[in-house]
Formats: structure tokens, sequence, C-alpha cells
């Protein structure tokens, strides 16, 4: 009897990665093993990775920091955010399992006799690997000042001579244009550009990576993404907490190169590129790359920028011990992009990020111009939402006949919330699709050289204004602890042409009719 095989509808051939993926004989080593980022981000998505059947077999993890602890403590601290709520057994024999192929290697990130020590740490294990040509995979969870020396030690005593490597970087790539090309060119020096995946972990994020779907598999949201048909488009990020802890990094960067620079600008990049010729990563990414270079420089008058200051018992930014008492950096901005191409021209793209904030949020609003005028009157918008987090959903917001008797348009929604719409699955956490991609050798979802220059080049002049290099620095306003941000906030929108919903009519998530 021939053998029944079910034919999937819906694949995309195009997007079947052209990479060598990493099977057996593969080590994964995680630089800033001891550091925070690798407690809760990359163990954890490696422990989801294992977990899921995913990791290679047979890999091995090493970790490697300054810090000097033995294996017991290294195991306890890279475990201690890997969630087992319900103390289910399983999951409980799961961690034993990974913990026992984990090991730690302490050094410092700058002189070649700890990566040499490292080096035979990794040749000890990969001993017992039954074929040669081992790959191996160096993540960098790392901060920026030490990134240079580390990828140069790793390649000069780590590198795999008989197999792959792959290096992770994490962000921040530079603080502006130059220190950016200088970072970007001392990498270079010892990693090839098809060997460097450039972390933005919004772009693992299930409704990032949906965006792509949503508008290229779909004829009717296709025709309607355009100068013709939308007003005003906003992607915002809200967190509701201050940076506790995170003062003095913070300081550094402020919240355009925490989120907006990468984060937002690479959701805005997916949101507005063309047709890619094909769902490669190479063709993906020269898409990117052409509608950021249609965006000018951001201008002084399209941006407004906050700091929180203590309300409701929550400190304010500068009660943080870790920032300087008179600082001024902002800890909500929203800017105002341009596009200057056929499709775009005159649409505003207002991005916002606050820490901080009332409620934590991360969306993509895309608001439609008004319907023609004569037949209604004070008719709602379309709003095209796309919620990233938390709870994934799209939802369009539209007109609709209200049911009854009743001659009248009231605005209601169309709803794809996925709690609700999927069973049986799970979303992976940005880290663990990330990772996976890394080791399948698929760049779609990572940073490119080219990329990062554009996204720089758009944010540099603001920036420095901030920063102060053109004059006095800009001050922010305030805005209290657990609020929208700062009052100026509505009327920098509603100047774009945003308009609310008719809030009378407007009530969600269910509308009694009768009350109307
Ligand atoms: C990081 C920022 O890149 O992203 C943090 O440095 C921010 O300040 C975080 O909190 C937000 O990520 P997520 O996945 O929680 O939205």
């Amino acid at each position: 009897m021939a053998s029944m095989t079910r034919t999937r509808s819906g694949t995309i051939p195009s997007m079947e990665t052209s990479g060598h993926e990493f099977k057996d004989n593969t080590l994964i080593v995680v630089f800033g093993a001891s550091g925070d980022l690798a407690k809760k981000k990359t163990y954890p998505a490696l422990f989801g990775l294992y977990q899921m059947g995913y990791l290679p077999k047979d890999v091995h993890i090493v970790g490697y920091a300054r810090t000097k602890m033995d294996q017991e403590e290294y195991l306890k601290r890279t475990t201690s955010y890997i969630k087992n709520p319900n103390n289910d057994p399983d999951v409980a024999a799961k961690i034993e399992e990974f913990k026992k192929f984990s090991s730690y290697v302490s050094g410092n990130y700058d002189d070649s006799a700890s990566f040499q020590n490292l080096a035979r740490h990794m040749e000890a294990i990969e001993k017992s690997y039954k074929s040669r040509g081992v790959n191996r995979l160096f993540y960098l969870a790392l901060p920026p000042s030490v990134f240079v020396p580390v990828s140069k030690y790793v390649k000069e005593c780590c590198y795999s001579t008989d197999g792959a490597n792959r290096i992770i970087v994490e962000k921040p790539f530079g603080k502006d244009l130059q220190s950016c090309r200088d970072l970007l060119s001392s990498l270079k020096e010892s990693w090839k550009e098809e060997e460097t995946y450039r972390i933005d972990h919004y772009l693992g994020k299930e409704m990032v990576k949906n965006l792509l779907v949503l508008r290229f598999a779909n004829v009717a949201m296709g025709a309607a993404w355009d100068k013709h048909s939308i007003s005003n488009v906003q992607i915002s990020f809200k967190e509701p907490f201050g940076t506790e802890g995170r003062g003095g990094y913070f300081d550094e960067f402020g919240i355009i190169r925490d989120i907006l620079q990468n984060h937002l600008l690479q959701v805005l990049s997916i949101l507005t590129m063309e047709r890619p010729v094909s769902f490669s990563s190479e063709d993906i990414r020269d898409e990117k790359v052409k509608v950021l270079r249609a965006i000018p420089p951001i201008k002084r008058e399209d941006v407004l920028l906050g700091q929180y200051v203590g309300a409701n018992g929550k400190p304010g930014y500068l009660d943080d011990d870790t920032v300087p008492k008179d600082s001024v950096c902002p800890t909500f901005a929203a800017t105002t992009l341009w596009i200057n191409n056929e499709r775009w021209e005159g649409v505003p793209f207002i991005l916002k990020a606050g820490k901080a904030l009332n409620e934590a949020k991360v969306e993509i609003r895309m608001q439609f111009k008004d319907v023609t005028q004569g037949i209604f009157k004070d008719i709602s918008r379309n709003e095209l939402v796309i919620r990233i987090q938390p709870s994934e959903a799209v939802y369009l917001k539209l007109n609709t006949k209200t049911p009854g008797y009743a001659f009248r348009a009231i605005p209601t929604e169309m709803d794809l919330t996925y709690k609700r719409r999927f069973t049986d699955t799970k979303i992976p956490e940005a880290y663990e699709a990330l990772i996976l991609d890394a080791i399948k050798g698929d760049h779609s979802n990572f940073v490119r050289d080219d990329e990062l220059d554009v996204a720089w080049k758009i944010f540099t002049p603001i920036l420095h204004w901030i920063d102060g290099k053109e004059g006095p620095r800009p001050k922010p306003s305030p805005y209290p602890y657990g609020s929208r941000g700062p009052k100026q906030l509505d009327s920098f929108i509603e100047k774009l042409g945003y308009k609310h919903s008719t809030k009378e009519d407007y009530s969600w998530p269910t509308t009694n009719v009768s009350s109307l």
C-alpha cells in the first residue's frame, strides 16, 4: 500500500534555512556566565531548547567568567532562573540532566593564558566526541568594554580548526555611528560576517516574526499597507518598573540607545520594508536596510523626552544611588521618523518607549485615515493593532452597524488573540528562538553590519544633542512613576494626526448596546 504522506499547506519554502546546522560535536561557550544576562536569559533559553530536544546531540556547555566559583556554585547560579513552578519531577529530572553537560572555567578577558586554559578545557571535553570536526558556538553575554579583546582571544586561542565557529554578540553595538563603526571593524579583524550573529532579542519575538507572514501572505493587509490608507503609526514600548539596580548602566545609555535605536527600529524596518525576493536571510536584510536608508536623521522638534520622578511610594530615577544626582538622562522618549519613499511619504512613525510607566505593553498601532465623509459624521478610524507582549494578539478596530433596530455605526474589533485562538502550542522565548537560529546557521533574525550603520545614522544627531555634544543638554520633562509619560505626550501624538477612538461609543471587551 502506498504510504500516506500528509502534505502541509502554508509552508514557506524560501524561509527554510540554507545554513549549515550544528548537529553532533557541538560545544557552546557562554562568556559572562556569572552575569545577569546569562543567568536570566541565556541559560534558561539553553535549558528550554534542551527540554524541547532542540540542542545538538551530545552538546556541552562551558561557562566562562572572571568570578572564581566551583562547579556547584556555577550550576546553582545558572539554573536559578529555570522555572519549575509546580515542582514537576520530569522538569526536575531534565534540569539534573542539563547540569551534567555544563561546566565552568574562570579566567580573565584580556590575557591569552586564560583563553589557552579555556581551550584545553574544551579539548578535553571534545576528546569524547566520536568524530572530528568540532563546532563551537561562542556566546558573548558581556559588556561592550570587553567585546573586542574577548573576540580577539577567542579567535586566537579557541577557534575550531576542523569544524565551524560562530559568535553571538549582544547589544549595545556602540554608542553612536563612529563608535559602532570602530567596534564593527575591530570585531571584523577576527570574525567574518557569516560567522557573526548580532542579537536584537526583539527579532526573536513571536509577533515580530509574524509580521512577514501577516503582511506578505495576506492580500487584504498588503493592499492597505501604504500612505494612501494609513494616517500614522505608533510603535510603543512600556515598562511598569524603573531602572532599579541598573541605574549605573542605564545612565550611560538612556532609553533611546536601550530601546528605540535597536528594538523599535528593528520592528519598524520589518513593518515597512518592501516584499523581499525570498524569505532567505540576505533577501530580508537587504530590504530592511533599503527602507532604513530612506529615513533621514531625526530632527530635534520630532523628539519628546521625559524622566520619571517619585510617586505613589515609588522612587524617582534620581533617587537611584547609582545615578548622578543631576542626571538629565531620558527614561522616556517619543520620536517621529519619516520614510522618504513612495509607499510611506508623509506618514509619521512614532517610536515611543518609557520606563516606570502605567503598564507593561509593547505594540504596533497603525491608524488608518478617515473614511470619506458626507454619509457619516464623527465616525471612528480603523486601527490595526499588533500586540507583541504581553498576550500576543492582532486586532483590527472597525466600525459596524449597531445590532438591532437602530442604524448607527459603532466601533468594535476583529480580534485574533493567540491564547484564545491557538491551543497546544508553546510560544518560544525570544532567546530560545534566536539561539536555535544560530545553531541552525540562519541569520534572518540577526542584525547585519550595514543595518547597524544606518540605524545609528538615524539616531546619532539627536543622541549627540542629548549628550551635550552640541551645546546645553536638553532637560527631559518629568513624569510620575506609574503614569502614561510626560503630559505633553498626547499633544505630541495628536499634532501628527492621531485621533482617539470616539470614546463614548467604544468599550472593550464587550459593548452593552442598550446603553448606546
Ligand atoms: C533590553 C533592555 O534590551 O530589553 C532593557 O536593555 C529592557 O532595559 C529589555 O527591559 C526589555 O525586553 P523584554 O523582552 O522584557 O521586552
